[in-house]
């Protein structure tokens, strides 16, 4: 990818290099063609068409999978609402619990087979997939698992019904772990599932689709329709969807809160983010440029959580970002399978092209930039670590969500300022505060609007905690008891 903003010197190294450790794909099976899943069957689509789902990190083919027309989400969703009818709605709830453990614990048996399934198909690095996303994937499905027969001590007074058909769409960046968000809080509560997960990282959902098979789970129970936005639109459009829960762009979600308008459908959102990660001078400062590299390099910086705005306070500003530069030097970028691998890459050309945009926009408006001098491999897509400094906070950098390993920075003088600078963004997803006061910590996180402040750490998740947005983050909770609201009516 050649653009304007590649002016990586070349790499001088003083570093001791790794030998490779890959991890070994003898061990997982993948078939050449996927179909849909629906009624507990796979099934080809009536249309007949296939679309490819390639590893981003060489650009090669890893399988066909089918891409659900109209017809086919008409199917799914039939067998969601029959299967709900039933036999899933009336199941003894301890019975439904049982199930939702069998799938937890066998994610858990397969875990290293979905942990490289997961890498090669969204680019990921397998330290990451291994664990974190397979691991709380499975964390999901236990803790939702305990819930189903205690639901009426859950909402303390209230009983609950569920909803009916939830309609789930998925994006790429955690691809089963936003699978086992939306279908196990859906399941504990009694509902349906039509799942559509995304065009570039199918297969773990479609690997969760056996799984369902092993459990035994009842035909229908679970649906997953493969394809792109279109097929996603069929699912938002269709009458005998009950509830709608939608985790990707807010362009889309903007979209789907159109489409329902008017309709008796409910719905959660789970969108963009632009978080800002804020460093006191009374932080420890080593541990805070470790939180840094996590919040906005982990997984590509594909996170909608991501600390992708850092604000430093001025008097510690230049140790900071000069030890930010050479930690950043230290990042090894590459083949996402092997174990020492921190950068993987980047999930799609489309995504790519993205960031590369507002690296370009970045340089236009004035910003100065930094990137690794770390060496990018010829095929797939990748993008170095970035900083950029001299910004302010009207530059689009500042405002817009890029989804990638780029980290805009703006210095602060007081609590205040920097209250209102994190607050002034479209955005109300998630922040960071790194001090070493109690106080500072209390403050920051009762004034700044995101769903969830991460104090003295970054990105840490875990079943029971709720997670979503204000403004045009989302609306609506995942995880946690927040998470099962979502899906029940209360009465
Ligand atoms: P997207 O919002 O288009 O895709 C997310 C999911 O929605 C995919 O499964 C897609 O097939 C489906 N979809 C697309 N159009 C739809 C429609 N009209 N109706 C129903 N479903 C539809 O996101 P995309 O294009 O992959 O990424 C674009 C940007 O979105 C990223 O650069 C990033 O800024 C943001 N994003 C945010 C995510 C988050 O976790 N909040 C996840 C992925 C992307
Ligand atoms: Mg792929």
């Amino acid at each position: 990818m050649v653009s304007k903003t590649n002016i990586r010197k070349k790499k001088v190294s003083t570093n001791w290099e790794y030998s490779a450790a890959p991890e070994s794909t003898d061990h997982i099976s993948l078939k050449s063609n996927y179909d849909l899943f629906i009624a507990g069957k796979f099934t080809k689509p009536k249309e007949g068409t296939y679309f490819n789902s390639i590893n981003p990190a060489n650009e090669t083919n890893i399988a066909k999978v089918a891409s659900a027309g109209k017809a086919d989400v008409n199917k799914a969703v039939s067998a969601a609402k029959v299967a709900y009818e039933n036999v899933w709605k009336k199941m003894d709830p301890s019975q439904r619990g049982k199930y939702i453990y069998r799938i937890a614990r066998l994610i858990q048996e397969r875990v290293r087979e979905f942990a490289v399934i997961e890498s090669l198909d969204g680019g990921k690095p397998i330290r990451e997939s291994r664990d974190i996303d397979i691991p709380l994937a499975a964390a999901h499905f236990f803790y939702y698992a305990g819930w189903a027969d205690k639901l009426d001590y859950a909402f303390p007074g209230r009983k609950t019904k569920p909803i009916g058909v939830a309609g789930q769409i998925i994006p790429w960046n955690f691809p089963l772990l936003m699978a086992a968000w939306k279908i196990a809080p859906a399941l504990a509560s009694g509902n349906t599932v039509v799942l559509k997960p995304a065009e570039t990282t199918p297969l773990t959902a479609l690997k969760l689709a056996e799984i369902i098979q092993d459990a035994d789970l009842p035909p229908g129970v679970v649906n997953i329709v493969t394809g792109d936005g279109s097929t996603g639109k069929y699912l938002v459009d269709h009458p005998k969807v009950d509830k709608i829960a939608f985790t990707g762009s807010t362009e889309v979600g903007k979209s789907i809160i159109q489409a329902l308008a008017g309709s008796s459908k409910k719905y959660t959102l789970e969108l963009g983010g632009k978080a800002a990660n804020i460093i006191f001078e009374d932080a420890p400062i080593d541990q805070a440029v470790e939180g840094i590299i996590n919040s906005i390099f982990f997984n590509q910086g594909h996170v909608c959580c991501a600390g992708s705005r850092l604000y430093v306070q001025e008097s510690v500003s230049k140790e900071i970002i000069s030890k930010l530069k050479s930690r950043m030097e230290n990042l090894i970028l590459g083949d996402p399978l092997d174990k020492n691998t921190d950068i993987g890459a980047i999930n799609s050309k489309t995504q790519l092209e993205k960031i590369q945009m507002y690296l370009d926009i970045g340089v236009d408006e004035g910003s100065t930039i930094y990137q690794s001098t770390c060496t990018i491999p010829k095929k797939g897509y990748w993008c170095a670590p970035t900083l950029f400094t001299d910004m302010s906070q009207s530059h689009r950098l500042v405002q817009e969500e890029i989804f990638g390993p780029v980290l805009v920075i703006q210095t602060f003088r007081t609590i205040d300022e920097v209250i209102a600078k994190a607050n002034n963004t479209p955005y109300g997803l998630s922040g960071g505060v790194w001090t070493d006061k109690g106080s500072k910590i209390f403050k920051i996180s009762k004034d700044i609007r995101a769903g969830v402040i991460w104090g003295n750490t970054f990105n840490k998740f875990d079943p029971t905690s709720p997670f979503g947005g204000y403004k045009e983050s989302g609306m609506g909770r995942e995880g946690g008891l927040e998470g099962l609201l979502q899906y029940v009516n209360l009465y």
